[in-house]
């Protein structure tokens, strides 16, 4: 039995699986002697921590998944979720006699998957090669992003960006347009939208930012930099100049990595009456949170007398609930309705209103940002810290 399994997924693995990158283009590492600045700075960003091993939320909630379902298989799901979060993964589908194998047991099945999902290429997320080998872009924002889907790679080695004229000694290099100017077209290929198996949306910043967007503001002035003067490259050949470009910062700024929230929401606290407001301003031209749906952003007052002794504390949560056939909250992935969503729309301001106790003399208010509800973490099994502690942009003290 084992045998038969073995040789069908034999097959399979040579008619299916397409070509991995080469040793030359397979890491940032290969990149970081001649673009030391843009691999470092990509380093921070979640773009190199998107593969399950060293992402624990991703790990976990793959793992939920199929503990929610026993009729899936780990490797399967993560075949489905790698078409964004591993776009360079060599295979699209498991065939349902590879998926026989995996069920059984068969090793060889089970090795040639690890082997795949496993390699260098795939710890490295979405690194250099999966943007810069992009040479073209078909996105059906009907169906959404369909990451790996909505692309076709170039031929291996050659890099594609926004200049004309860069010329390589390590690889060709050629211009396309996805990577000139502020269009967020590149950034769609994966972040326009996603629906879970229900048909359900839980991502669409893309779809969010065609919304509310303010003339013609991209994606990258705030989560790159606006571009500033620089070099593409520390590599110059002998006897030459280095060309001054204008370039942009890899970061990829998120919470952790960055001020952003500072950056692009006002707060402000005051008194109105018998109530303390804080008014948010949001300058982004999505949602806030936006993206991955169990992101929260906190409101937290306390309110406090003479002597500064605690009278009440109150927490407001922007957010959004996510409810599985029977009501009950679950991950975004696996739920059919949303129970409750708090969020900020782009571009707009809201005022929250908080009742003043009686005898408050002075109050704190902070505001905070949890890349993971408490509970479902608690739900998930996250042990990472990273992924449990909660952010504090701002934290002020007013006299009532
Ligand atoms: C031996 C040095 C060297 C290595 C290694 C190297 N590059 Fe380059 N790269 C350059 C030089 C030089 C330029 C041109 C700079 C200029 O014209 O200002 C360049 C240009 C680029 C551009 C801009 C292309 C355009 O047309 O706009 C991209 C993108 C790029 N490299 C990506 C990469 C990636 C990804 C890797 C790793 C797989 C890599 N490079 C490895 C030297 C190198
Ligand atoms: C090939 C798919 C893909 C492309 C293209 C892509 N991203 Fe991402 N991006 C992701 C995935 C997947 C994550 C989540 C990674 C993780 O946390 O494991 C992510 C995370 C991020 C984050 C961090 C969000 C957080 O969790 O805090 C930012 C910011 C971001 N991307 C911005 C961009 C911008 C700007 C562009 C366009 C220049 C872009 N991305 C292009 C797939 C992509
Ligand atoms: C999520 C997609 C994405 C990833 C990952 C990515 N880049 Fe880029 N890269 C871009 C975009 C978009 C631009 C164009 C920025 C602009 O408008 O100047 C760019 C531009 C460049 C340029 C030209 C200089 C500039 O800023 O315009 C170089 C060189 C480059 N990238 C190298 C790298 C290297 C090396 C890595 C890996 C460490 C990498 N990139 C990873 C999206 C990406
Ligand atoms: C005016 C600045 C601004 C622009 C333009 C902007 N963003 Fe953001 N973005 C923010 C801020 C501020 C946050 C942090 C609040 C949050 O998590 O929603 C954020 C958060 C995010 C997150 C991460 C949420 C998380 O889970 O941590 C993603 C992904 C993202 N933006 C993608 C995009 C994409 C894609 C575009 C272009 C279509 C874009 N942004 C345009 C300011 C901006
Ligand atoms: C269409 C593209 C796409 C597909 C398919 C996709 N994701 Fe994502 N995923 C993203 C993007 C883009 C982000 C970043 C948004 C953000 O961080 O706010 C993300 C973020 C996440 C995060 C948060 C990671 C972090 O570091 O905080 C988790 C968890 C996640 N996805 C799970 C999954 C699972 C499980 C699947 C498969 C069932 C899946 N995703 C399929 C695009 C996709």
């Amino acid at each position: 039995m084992r045998l038969f399994y073995f040789l069908i997924a034999s097959i399979l693995v040579t008619f299916v699986w397409g070509d991995p990158l080469g040793k030359k283009w397979e890491s940032n590492k290969n990149c970081e002697a001649c673009h030391q600045e843009f691999s470092k700075r990509w380093e921070t960003s979640r773009h190199a921590n998107a593969h399950y091993s060293k992402n624990d939320l991703f790990k976990k909630s793959l793992e939920y998944i199929v503990r929610k379902h026993p009729t899936l298989v780990l490797d399967e799901v993560t075949i489905q979720c790698a078409q964004c979060h591993n776009p360079r993964l060599t295979k699209r589908h498991v065939s349902n006699e590879e998926k026989v194998g995996l069920l059984f047991g068969d090793q060889q099945t089970q090795k040639s998957f690890h082997k795949m999902l496993d390699n260098v290429t795939m710890k490295n997320g979405i690194n250099c090669m999966v943007c810069h080998n992009i040479d073209e872009i078909h996105l059906d924002k009907k169906k959404g992003s369909g990451g790996m889907k909505s692309v076709k790679f170039g031929k291996q080695g050659v890099m594609f960006g926004p200049f004309a004229d860069a010329v390589s000694p390590y690889h060709e290099t050629q211009q396309r347009a996805h990577f000139v100017g502020n269009k967020p077209t590149l950034c769609f290929v994966c972040h326009y939208s996603y629906k879970n198996k229900h048909g359900l949306e839980v991502y669409a910043t893309g779809k969010e930012y065609e919304m509310f967007k303010e003339g013609e503001e991209g994606c990258k002035d705030c989560h790159m930099s606006k571009p500033y003067k620089g070099y593409a490259s520390n590599y110059v050949p002998a006897g030459e100049k280095a060309k001054s470009r204008m370039i942009r910062m890899h970061r990829f700024a998120s919470v952790d990595n960055s001020n952003i929230l500072n950056d692009f929401v006002d707060v402000k606290g005051r008194t109105e009456g018998n109530k303390f407001v804080i008014t948010l301003k949001n300058h982004a031209p999505h949602k806030i949170p936006t993206g991955y749906g169990l992101r929260e952003i906190i409101l937290k007052v306390t309110f406090l007398d003479k002597q500064d002794k605690v009278l009440a504390k109150k927490r407001y949560v922007l957010g959004t609930k996510w409810g599985d056939a029977n009501g009950k909250t679950t991950i975004p992935h696996l739920a059919v309705k949303v129970l409750k969503d708090t969020r900020m729309d782009g571009k707009s301001t809201n005022a929250y209103k908080f009742p003043i106790p009686q005898g408050a003399v002075y109050a704190t208010y902070s505001f905070s940002y949890r890349l993971i509800s408490k509970a479902l973490a608690k739900e998930l099994g996250i042990t990472d810290p990273f992924f449990l502690k909660e952010y504090t942009f701002s934290e002020q003290r007013v006299h009532l």
